[in-house]
């Protein structure tokens, strides 16, 4: 038996109808969740006393069984069948006879398919989240371990003004919190179940839909059965959270390719996560942040595809909707992948200190301290900032730093530059005074790292 619903026909499906229609070659994924949906629904009937004792056990006792077979392999997905719960209801009839067709009782395969997808949705937004606290756990540590590793902080691509490594990577740290609280809030909106809403209007049978919710884990049932079978507002929300996590990951992958690169060399990729080039022996590539910067627009066109599907259909359920499963596997498949791996690369990362320190020292990332310096002796801002502008043009036609000037050559420029300028523009006293809340002073990023470390150890 390959179909629920012959009755009413009179002629076979046309072959390419059907596998047109089909949809068990991609949410044959959703087992796990369609029998744990059908197990819950069965044991509601039987304690609505819909089913007898006996037809309640014999149903569970299928149902486990065929879970069973379908993990060991025992029971492999066969073509045939229209999708995943026709598969299984086939089998449990098969397996059981007479008491398997009563399985459906005050059901339909619209809130069935519902449910399923919820189930499947909130493990996977459990595991998203579990690779997202990886990844934070990650920089947590890069942080913690390089307060004092100075570097330059860029605006433009061009270097602006010091900072270190640990402010940088907190930086990150802000945007996979931000992403955190997103796929929370999304967790908690969409747990509600839908079973017991039917085709679209509910059913005449007593059913009691609080008992499934809460055996299911949801915190109850969804409150408009129309609703309940029509809504992926759900899967978009993840779509567009995923799709964030990604523009995240993209960024940073992003930079960490400039930072390899042979012009900057502040990292080096580890072995295990670099490839080479079949013609060219000394290429070391990262291609695991290419990857990843690649497969953004892979979630974004998964996120926009299933936008696409859902903006034109009427209510309740319309098949259009089938065409949820592939694009939110797809993004949860890859966001889940580019996080894992990419976390396992920042591990792995060596930052070559010396590198970053020597190229925040160049570029006149103190030069908007040497203005300052000059603010403190007494001149206004504004002429600082000229002053400073000179003695900046001076330095590279020269190729020094402000720093390598003597106290003579700086009175040149101004008569306000005493012996303590040198002082004032040192790579340490650049970020060590800039003590503002968020700022990159070792004393700043103390508190922030801090307060990241108590909110992760919060987070279930
Ligand atoms: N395979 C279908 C889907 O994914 C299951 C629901 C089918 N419902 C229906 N009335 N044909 O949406």
């Amino acid at each position: 038996m390959a179909q629920l619903w012959g009755g009413r026909f009179t002629k076979e499906t046309n072959a390419a109808v059907k596998s047109f229609n089909d949809s068990l070659g991609f949410d044959q994924r959703l087992y796990h969740e369609d029998i744990e949906g059908s197990l819950a629904h069965a044991r509601m009937l039987g304690r609505q006393g819909i089913l007898t004792p006996e037809e309640t056990d014999l149903i569970c006792q299928g149902l486990t069984g065929i879970l069973a077979d379908i993990e060991s392999g025992a029971l492999p997905f066969t073509d045939g069948y229209e999708d995943i719960h026709s598969f299984v209801e086939a089998h449990l009839i098969d397996r059981i006879g007479d008491a398997g067709k009563k399985l459906h009782t005050g059901r339909s395969r619209n809130d069935q398919v519902a449910l399923d997808m919820r189930l499947y949705t909130r493990r996977q937004i459990d595991a998203v989240r579990g690779e997202v606290r990886g990844l934070l756990e990650v920089l947590l540590r890069i942080m913690k371990e390089n307060k004092r590793t100075w570097m330059p902080g860029f605006t433009h691509l061009q270097k602006a003004q010091p900072v270190t490594l640990a402010h940088h990577m907190g930086a990150y740290f802000e945007m996979f919190r931000r992403d955190m609280e997103r796929l929370t809030d999304c967790r908690e909106r969409m747990n509600y179940s839908p079973l017991g809403a039917g085709a679209l209007a509910g059913t005449t049978y007593p059913l009691d839909r609080d008992y499934t919710a809460k055996a299911l884990g949801f915190a109850g049932p969804t409150r408009n059965s129309m609703d309940s079978v029509s809504d992926r507002d759900y899967l978009i929300e993840l779509l567009s959270d995923l799709s964030l996590i990604m523009m995240h990951l993209s960024r940073f992958s992003e930079e960490l390719i400039i930072w390899n690169s042979n012009e900057y060399r502040f990292v080096e990729m580890d072995d295990a996560y670099s490839t080479g080039s079949s013609i060219m022996p000394q290429k070391k590539n990262p291609d695991i942040c290419e990857l990843v910067r690649g497969k953004t627009g892979r979630v974004y066109g998964d996120l926009v595809s299933l936008m696409t599907t859902m903006k034109g259909i009427p209510l309740a359920y319309n098949k259009d909707m089938q065409e949820d499963k592939e694009p939110a596997f797809d993004a949860i498949d890859t966001a889940l992948a580019c996080l894992s791996l990419f976390a396992g690369m920042l591990d792995t990362l060596t930052f070559n200190r010396e590198v970053m320190a020597r190229s925040a020292m160049k570029g006149f990332t103190n030069a908007t301290d040497a203005a300052d310096y000059l603010v403190g002796k007494g001149v206004p801002f504004r002429d600082a900032h000229g002053i400073i502008g000179r003695l900046v043009l001076y330095c590279i036609d020269k190729d020094l730093s402000i720093e390598d000037l003597s106290l003579e050559e700086l009175k040149g420029f101004s008569e306000a530059f005493g012996e303590d300028i040198y002082e004032a523009v040192s790579l340490e006293t650049c970020v060590e005074k800039r003590l503002t809340a968020g700022a990159p002073s070792e004393a700043a990023l103390d508190d922030m790292i801090r307060a990241s470390e108590a909110w992760l150890a919060e987070i279930i």
